[in-house]
C-alpha cells in the first residue's frame, strides 16, 4: 500500500489532498534530476567520441576498441560481442577509473555464450566485424564514434548516430579533497569500489583531467529538503539508438502508459526509479514501483528489443520523425516520394554504473522475448493454486473475520484459492510476527483453511521496525546486515512501523538469514499453507527523498544506493522466493508476490501494478501494463481487482471481476479506508455475473497452466499483444484495448460505464474466430460489432486451436484434481486444429527434477482428433480423463474417430450427443495419458 494515511506525521499528511491525483510535486522531473537536465541539454550531432580503429584487439570472442573524448582526452573501452542466438553486446566503461563502476550483477543467468568475430572489411575509418552465422555484420566509425548493425544489407539499428553518447568520467573535485571512502567490506560479490583496485584496466592511474567549470548540481543535489551528498561528482552515462523503418516501439515497464510508447518531445522522458507512487495518474511517463530497462521495436517482418543492463535511476527519451505529422502529411510525403522512412530514436540516460547494452534481434516478436528469456531467465512457473482467484484487503481484521470471508465464498458458490492478509495481522507491524489479540492461533487458522483446499498469504515488508524488542531487529543490527548512511550508522527511516531500518537485501549473507526466517520453526505459526508477499521493496522510505531511499546510502561492498536502486526489490523478492523453496527442503515450488522489481524478477513470482484506483480509466490501463510487463518477462501480472483506492460501483466492480478473470494474476484487493466488497455484498444480479466470471476463469485453468508452461520454456508472455501473433499486420501495432491468451484466446474486455457493444478486431487474413459463449463463427480479418450486456465478457477461440477445460465447478484449483477435461477443437477454414495440454502435480519442482509431467499435443484433421506427446521426457500417472470434445466449426458428421500415438493405449469412447446443434459432437474417452 502506498505511503499515506492520515495518522503520520506532516510529509506524509501533504500527500493526502482532497483530490485523488498524485502530487507531482513529490517526484523528480527530468530538469529536477541532475543528469537529466544535463545530458538533454547536449545538442545532437556533435559527438566529442572518437573511435582509436588501430586499438582493435580481436579475442575469440569478444573484440575491444578505445574510445576517447577529443575535448577531454578521457580513454573508455569499448567491448563488443556476438552472442549466439542473434544478441550483440556492447558495454563502455573507463578504461582508467578513479573507483570501479558498478556492474549489474545477479540479472544475467551466466556468461552468455559467443560467437567468433571475425574483421571482414577495413578502410579508412570504417571496420567491419561479422559477428557469428546469424548473418549480422557490424560497422564501427571511426569519427564521430558510430555503431551500425548490419543483417546482410539491411541496416537494423545505429548507435550514437546522433552523437548522444555522454560518459561523465570520474574526477576529483576541484575545490576540495577527495571524499573519505567508508571501510571496505570483505567478500563483494564483485569487486567493490573500496577494494583499492580502482583501475583494472590500465597499470597508469588516471590523470584527473583539467575541467572545464561544472555547473551546480554537479557535485551535491538538493531536492524539496534533502540534500543528496553525490561524494564522486557526476556519473552518468547515456547513448542513442537510431531504428530505421520503426515507428512503433513498447516495453521499459513500469508505467501508467499505453502499450505502445509515445515520443517524449515537449515532455519528460520516461523514467525508470523505483518508487512508491502514491494515487498515480494514468498516461504519464513518471517512475512507479518497478522497472525493467527492456525496449522493444516491431514493424512488419521485424521485431528488435535493446536491454539497457543499468540499475541506477535512468531516463528514456522517445523520439519520431513522423510524430506530429498527420495521417494526410504522411499520405502526401508518400506521394510524392520524398517522405523520409520512418525512424525512431531512442536515448538512454543512467546516473551512474556503466554502459552495457544487449541488442536483440528477433527477427520475430517471439525470437525478441526468447533472447530476453535467455539472458534473464523466464517466468517461474507458478504453483496451480497461484493461478485461482485470490480474495484480499487491507486488512481482514481478525481469525474470526478470515473464516467469515472463507465462509462467505462457501456459501455463495464462489471458487476460492487464497486470502491474504495485509499489515495489521502482524504486532505491531513486525513482521514475521502475528497480532497475539488479533491472531492468537495462526496454525489453527492456516489448517482449517487447508483442509478446505485453501491457502493464505501473509505481507512480509522490508522495513524492520527499530525496536529492542524485536527479534528481527536486533540481529539484523548485532549482524550489521542494514544498509548503512553515509556515515556508516545504521540506515533509518519511517514507514509503517514508525521507525524503521532496511536490511541490505544487496548482501548475499542478509538474503541467507532472510531466507531461513521462512523456515516453520522460525515463522511461528506458519505452515505449507502460508505463502507471502513482498510491498514496499522499492524501498518506500516515508521520509526519505521521493519516499524512498537516500542515493548516497551505502550497501555492501561499499557501494552508493545510486547504483544499485532499482534491483534493490528484486533481491528483496530473490530471498523470500529461496525461503519458501528452502523450507520445504527444495520440493515445493514458491508463491511470492512483489511490488518492485527489475529484469530478472520473472524468476521469484508474481508482481502487479500497485496502488491503483476504482475507477475506469485504471481498468482500463491495466491491460497495456500487463501486456508491457509480459513483453519484458514478468508473464505473472495483475492489476488490484476493483481498485485499491476508493470504492467501485456495482458495474465497474463487475467488469473488473471479468477482466481480471482473463489477467494472469487475479487478486481482488482494497485500501483500509474503502467499504468492504466481498462480491455478496454486491446485489444477486451482481454477484451471479462475479459467479460467472470466477467460474470461467477456473473452467480455463487448463489452459492457462499451459500457457504459463509455455512462457516458462519459451520466453514468450501468457498475455501477448496482437502483433506477437499477428506481426505483419499494422492494424494491430498499437492495439491495447485487447490482447491474446497465449496464441489461442482473444479477449477485449468491457472497459466503459454502460456499454451497449464493443467494436473488436479480429486479426489474420483468411483465419477465423468463434465467440466463446455462443460458438458463432466469423471472418477475419474484420472488426466486429459485438453487442453486450452486463454478462458479456467478449472472447473468442481462434480457428485451427484446441483448448482444454475443466468445466466441473468447485470450490478451489485442488479440487479439481482428477477432474476430467473437455477440449475446445475451433476448426480453422481448411477443416484442422491443434493444440496441446500440458499437466503436472502443480506444486512441486518434479517435473524438473524427475520430468514428472504431460504434455500432450492435439491434431485434427479429417474427421480425426490426435493425441499425441509434446514432449517424450514427460511421463506422469494422472488420473486425469478426456470428458468431452466440442468440436466447432462442423456440421454433423459422418463419424468421428479419436486415436492416441504414444505409450498407452486408449480407452473405448462413444458419441455422446450433441451438443451446440449445427456446431460440432461430442466425444467420450480417456485421453490416452
Ligand atoms: C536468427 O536470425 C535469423 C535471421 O537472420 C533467423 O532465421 C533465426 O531463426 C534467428 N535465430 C534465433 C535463435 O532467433
Ligand atoms: C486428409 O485427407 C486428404 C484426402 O482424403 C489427404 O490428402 C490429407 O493428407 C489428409 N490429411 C491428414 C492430415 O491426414
Amino acid at each position: 500500500m502506498a505511503a499515506a494515511l492520515g495518522r503520520w506525521p506532516l510529509w506524509l499528511t501533504l500527500c493526502l489532498g482532497a483530490s485523488l491525483a498524485v502530487d507531482r510535486g513529490n517526484f523528480k522531473s527530468c530538469e529536477q534530476s541532475g543528469f537529466c537536465r544535463r545530458q538533454r541539454r547536449i545538442q545532437p550531432g556533435n559527438s566529442p567520441y572518437q573511435a582509436l580503429l588501430e586499438s582493435l584487439q580481436l579475442g575469440p570472442d569478444v573484440a575491444t576498441i578505445q574510445l576517447v573524448n577529443e575535448v577531454t582526452q578521457v580513454p573508455l573501452l569499448l567491448e563488443l560481442w556476438g552472442l549466439t542466438g542473434n544478441v550483440t553486446r556492447l558495454r563502455i566503461q573507463e578504461l582508467s577509473p578513479l573507483r570501479p563502476r558498478y556492474r549489474v550483477p545477479d540479472v544475467l543467468l551466466g556468461d552468455p555464450p559467443a560467437e567468433r568475430l571475425e574483421v571482414t572489411g577495413r578502410d579508412e575509418g570504417t571496420l567491419e566485424l561479422s559477428l557469428g552465422p546469424g548473418g549480422h555484420r557490424l560497422l564501427v566509425t571511426e569519427r564521430p564514434f558510430r555503431l551500425d548493425l548490419l543483417r546482410q544489407r539491411e541496416l537494423l539499428c545505429s548507435v550514437n548516430a546522433r552523437g548522444l553518447l555522454v560518459f561523465e568520467h570520474q574526477r576529483r573535485r576541484r575545490d576540495s579533497d577527495p571524499p573519505k571512502d567508508p571501510p571496505g567490506e570483505e567478500g563483494a560479490a564483485q569487486e567493490g569500489p573500496e577494494d583499492g583496485a580502482g583501475s583494472t584496466q590500465s597499470d597508469k592511474p588516471a590523470e584527473p583531467p583539467a575541467e572545464p567549470e561544472e555547473e551546480p548540481g554537479a557535485w551535491e543535489e538538493t531536492f524539496k529538503t534533502h540534500t543528496d551528498s553525490k561524494p564522486y561528482g557526476p556519473t552518468s552515462v547515456g547513448l542513442d539508438f537510431s531504428l530505421p523503418g520503426f515507428e512503433h516501439v513498447y516495453g521499459i515497464p513500469e508505467h501508467a502508459e499505453s502499450l505502445r510508447l509515445r515520443p517524449t518531445e515537449g515532455g519528460d522522458p520516461y523514467r525508470l526509479y523505483n518508487l512508491d507512487v502514491f494515487q498515480y495518474e494514468v498516461f504519464t511517463p513518471m517512475a512507479l514501483y518497478g522497472s525493467v530497462p527492456l525496449l522493444l521495436a516491431h514493424r512488419p517482418r521485424l521485431s528488435l528489443g535493446i536491454f539497457w543492463l543499468n540499475a541506477a535511476e535512468t531516463w528514456v527519451d522517445i523520439g519520431s520523425n513522423t510524430a506530429g505529422k498527420t495521417l494526410f502529411g504522411k499520405l502526401l510525403d508518400y506521394m510524392q516520394g520524398g517522405g523520409e522512412t520512418p525512424q525512431t530514436e531512442v536515448r538512454w540516460m543512467s546516473e551512474s554504473g556503466v554502459i552495457d547494452v544487449f541488442l536483440l534481434l528477433g527477427p520475430q516478436p517471439a525470437d525478441v522475448t526468447a533472447q530476453y528469456g535467455r539472458l534473464t531467465g523466464t517466468q517461474a512457473l507458478p504453483p496451480l493454486f497461484s493461478l485461482g482467484y485470490h480474495q484480499s484487503r487491507w486488512n481482514y481484521q481478525d481469525e474470526a473475520d478470515v473464516e467469515a470471508v472463507e465462509r462467505g465464498f462457501e456459501e455463495h458458490e464462489l471458487p476460492l484459492d487464497v486470502l491474504w492478509l495485509d499489515i495489521e495481522h502482524a504486532d505491531g507491524k513486525r513482521y514475521f510476527t502475528w497480532d497475539p489479540a488479533k491472531f492468537p492461533n495462526p496454525r489453527g487458522m492456516l489448517e482449517r483453511l487447508a483442509a478446505r483446499k485453501r491457502r493464505m498469504v501473509s505481507i512480509v515488508d522490508p522495513h524492520i521496525k527499530v525496536d529492542g524488542g524485536y527479534r528481527v531487529h536486533t540481529e539484523l543490527r548485532a549482524r550489521d546486515l542494514y544498509v548503512k548512511t553515509k556515515d556508516g550508522n545504521d540506515y533509518e527511516g519511517w514507514c509503517w512501523p514508525g521507525s524503521s531500518a532496511y536490511p541490505d537485501f544487496t548482501n548475499p549473507e542478509m538474503r541467507e538469514w532472510w531466507a531461513n526466517m521462512f523456515a516453520f520453526d522460525q515463522y511461528e505459526g506458519s505452515t505449507e499453507a502460508l505463502y507471502t508477499w513482498n510491498d514496499m521493496n522499492e524501498p518506500s522510505v516515508f521520509s526519505g527523498p521521493e519516499v524512498t531511499m537516500h542515493k548516497d546510502a551505502r550497501h555492501f561492498g561499499g557501494w552508493e544506493h545510486r547504483e544499485l536502486h532499482n534491483i534493490y526489490g528484486l533481491y528483496v523478492h530473490k530471498a523470500t522466493a529461496e525461503g519458501l523453496i528452502r523450507r520445504s527442503g527444495g520440493r515445493l515450488r514458491p508463491f511470492v508476490l512483489s511490488r518492485a522489481f527489475f529484469a530478472g524478477s520473472q524468476r521469484y513470482g508474481a508482481v502487479w501494478t500497485g496502488d491503483n484506483t476504482a475507477d475506469w480509466e485504471h481498468l482500463r490501463i491495466s491491460i497495456p501494463m500487463c501486456l508491457s510487463f509480459g513483453l519484458a518477462g514478468l508473464a505473472f501480472c495483475g492489476a488490484d481487482v476493483g481498485g485499491f483506492f476508493q470504492n467501485p460501483g456495482p458495474e465497474l466492480q463487475v467488469r473488473w471481476y471479468q477482466a481480471g478473470a482473463f489477467q494472469p494474476f487475479f487478486r481482488a484487493h482494497a485500501h483500509l479506508d474503502t467499504a468492504r466488497r466481498e462480491p455478496w455484498l454486491l446485489s444477486p444480479e451482481h454477484l451471479a455475473l462475479v459467479r460467472a466470471a470466477l467460474r470461467r476463469r477456473y473452467a480455463l485453468l487448463p489452459t492457462w497452466y499451459t500457457a504459463f508452461y509455455h512462457c516458462h520454456r519459451q520466453g514468450i508472455p501468457v498475455m501477448r499483444p496482437l502483433w506477437m501473433e499477428f506481426p505483419d499486420d499494422p492494424h494491430t501495432f498499437a492495439m491495447d484495448d485487447q490482447y491474446l491468451l497465449d496464441r489461442v484466446l482473444l479477449v477485449h474486455p468491457v472497459t466503459e460505464p454502460g456499454a451497449r457493444g464493443v467494436n473488436v478486431y479480429l486479426p489474420g487474413e483468411g483465419e477465423v474466430w468463434y465467440n466463446d459463449e455462443t460458438h458463432e463463427q466469423h471472418r477475419a480479418p474484420q472488426t466486429l460489432y459485438v453487442p453486450v450486456t452486463l454478462s458479456t465478457i467478449p472472447v473468442f477461440q481462434r480457428g485451427g486451436t484446441v483448448i482444454p477445460r475443466q468445466d466441473r465447478p468447485r470450490r478451489s484449483t485442488e479440487a479439481m484434481k482428477g477432474d476430467p477435461f473437455t477440449l475446445y477443437v475451433a476448426l480453422s477454414p481448411q477443416g484442422t486444429a491443434q493444440g496441446d495440454l500440458y499437466v503436472d502435480d502443480g506444486i512441486s519442482f518434479d517435473y524438473a527434477t524427475k520430468n514428472a509431467f504431460l504434455h500432450r499435443h492435439f491434431h485434427f484433421a479429417n474427421g480425426t482428433l490426435t493425441s499425441s506427446s509434446a514432449d517424450p521426457r514427460g511421463s506422469m500417472s494422472s488420473p486425469a480423463w478426456l470428458e468431452r470434445v466440442v468440436i466447432l466449426g462442423v456440421g454433423r458428421p459422418e463419424s468421428a474417430l479419436l486415436t492416441t500415438h504414444g505409450e498407452r493405449g486408449l480407452g473405448g469412447f462413444g458419441v455422446l450427443g450433441w451438443v451446440f446443434g449445427i456446431l460440432g459432437w461430442v466425444l467420450r474417452g480417456v485421453l490416452g495419458f
